[in-house]
């Protein structure tokens, strides 16, 4: 089986290659990235030498580029990572989340109709479900709960999610959606919550925390993320959306006193800053679907997933400084200096 996985040079889609490379060591992956700021050819190193694995550098929205990708690959099933994923960035500027996150998907689609494929896979998120309120631990969101939106960035992963649906009820396209909570492990870029708190506090910088840090989260490790896409591709019913997540929910400020703890630093460290627009209160999965129907849950506790992840980044300390003292560094700036 030939896979392409786009957006491979980010957080998820690396650690998937990985994932796949190990698990299905027969089948050959072609990783499509545009190596936006976030992405990052140096995290996909461990795979460079594998002969099952080859990288082309394009945008997910250029028609021709991607027609051309298919001709040549003729990949049997196409994983979509491919996206703008930082809602701060989606407030400041939306535009590119509506190009690569809709357009792109869009554009990826109509090759897998041109050029035929077995299995299209939508790599979703939670925040399409919009949130859940803090005062009720009951609810969760199932794959029944309505679609609605809070950021530019959930509303066009919304989007890309109906195209898909409408992609296959109308053209016949085998797609599959997964929707998962927000993911932490290895290879995160620094501006998400987890990294940026770990990377802050070894250089004893302030940690910026939302509000007050009572909004909450469904940490998910990002393995047992990449597992469940494997056992979808596998068994996954096409037609059909699965959440991926559950039952790890923190609040951000649990979060970050965990790191602190495990970092041996000060909670004198966190600065409370102005909220985010528009923020989600709570996101919490109910896994019962995927669990169900392909015997998936996830394995990693939080406990263990946070002690690896910080494991991690003071191992690869190269991997991260290299990003946060480039231009990184300005986006900083502009978005923490006088919040
Ligand atoms: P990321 O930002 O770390 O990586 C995105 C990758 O996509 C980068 O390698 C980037 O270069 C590439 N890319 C961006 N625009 C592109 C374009 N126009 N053409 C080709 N490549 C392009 O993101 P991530 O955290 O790995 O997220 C991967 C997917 O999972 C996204 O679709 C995201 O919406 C979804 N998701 C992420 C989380 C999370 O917690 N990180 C949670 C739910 C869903
Ligand atoms: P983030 O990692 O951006 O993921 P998402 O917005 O997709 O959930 O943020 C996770 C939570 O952490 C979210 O509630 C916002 C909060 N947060 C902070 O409090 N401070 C920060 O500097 C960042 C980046 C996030």
């Amino acid at each position: 089986m030939k896979l392409l996985v786009t957006g491979g040079a980010g957080f998820i889609g690396a650690n998937f290659i990985f994932h796949m490379l190990d698990a299905h060591p027969d089948d050959e992956i072609v990783c499509l990235d545009a190596l936006t700021y976030a992405g990052n050819l140096e995290t996909l190193e461990p795979a460079a030498d594998n002969p099952n694995f080859t990288f082309v550098k394009a945008d997910v929205a250029d028609r021709e580029a991607v027609y051309g990708i298919f001709e040549k690959e003729k990949p049997d099933v196409v994983v979509n990572f491919a996206a703008e994923s930082h809602v701060d960035r989606s407030i400041e500027d939306p535009g590119v989340f509506l190009r690569t996150n809709i357009i792109g998907t869009q554009v990826l689609m109509d090759a897998c109709n041109k050029f035929g494929i077995s299995r299209f896979h939508q790599v979703g998120t939670d925040e399409v479900y919009g949130d859940l309120p803090l005062d009720r631990p009951d609810l969760f969101f199932t794959e029944e709960t309505p679609i609605t939106a809070s950021s530019p960035y959930s509303a066009s992963k919304a989007s890309a999610d109906l195209l898909a649906m409408a992609y296959h009820r109308t053209y016949g396209l085998p797609v599959t959606i997964s929707r998962c909570s927000n993911n932490y492990g290895p290879y995160q870029f620094p501006e998400k919550l987890i990294p940026l708190m770990i990377a802050n506090a070894l250089a004893d910088k302030e940690l910026p925390v939302y509000g007050t840090g009572e909004n909450v989260r469904d940490w998910l490790y990002v393995e047992d993320h990449c597992r469940a896409i494997d056992m979808i591709l596998q068994n996954g019913r096409v037609g059909e959306v699965y959440n991926i997540g559950g039952h790890n929910e923190k609040n951000n400020l649990q979060v970050v006193k965990i790191i602190l703890e495990k970092l041996g630093k000060p909670e004198s460290l966190i600065r409370f800053v102005t909220d985010r627009k528009g923020h989600d209160l709570r996101y919490a999965i109910d896994p019962a679907k995927i669990h169900a129907e392909l015997g998936w849950l996830p394995e990693t506790k939080f406990e263990d997933g946070i002690r690896k992840t910080i494991d991690w980044y003071l191992d690869n300390k190269p991997w991260w400084e290299n990003i946060i003292s480039g231009e990184y560094r300005d986006y900083y700036e502009k978005m923490y200096a006088n919040r």
